[in-house]
């Protein structure tokens, strides 16, 4: 059911990789409680996901922006209000990614580089959002 909560909003939504993913619902919810919202993901998951697949659902645009860098946020957050006419009511920042666990390195052996990388794609890309 839809009470059109979020209708005349804007937001982006990060991190929807496929169906499984934390933000695919949450795409699907905004947009049936009447969002506007632009689909953002790393440049790769381009390839990888099913992400064109929910736009056309949502009726969204998507805008890819690796969340390590700074020009693509700030493309990102500059293209999305071009396209949708305004400034941003809201953004869902659900990304997270660990190279020692994907390259299954024991939790006693881990990378400092990876897990740096790791911190600056889950947590600090919402800081440089803000
Ligand atoms: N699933 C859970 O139970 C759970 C619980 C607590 C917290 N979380 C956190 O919630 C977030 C979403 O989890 P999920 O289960 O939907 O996982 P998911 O794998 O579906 O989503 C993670 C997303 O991060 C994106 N991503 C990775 N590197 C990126 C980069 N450099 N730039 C931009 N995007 C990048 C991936 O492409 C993917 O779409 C993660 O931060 C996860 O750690 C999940």
């Amino acid at each position: 059911m839809s009470n059109q909560l979020l209708k005349g909003k804007r937001g982006i939504i990060s991190g929807a990789l496929d169906s499984n993913s934390i933000a695919w619902k949450v795409a699907q919810r905004c947009h049936q409680e009447g969002a506007q919202i632009v689909l953002t993901n790393a440049p790769i998951a381009m390839r990888m996901g099913e992400i064109k697949k929910l736009a056309e659902e949502t009726g969204a645009e998507i805008i890819p922006a690796d969340a390590t860098s700074v020009e693509d946020i700030t493309n990102l957050y500059q293209k999305s209000m071009d396209h949708m006419g305004g400034k941003l009511d809201f953004v869902l920042h659900s990304i997270g990614m660990s190279v020692n666990i994907r390259k299954n390195v024991p939790y006693t052996e881990s990378n400092y580089e990876y897990f740096s990388k790791g911190v600056d794609v889950s947590a600090f890309s919402l800081c440089i959002r803000c």
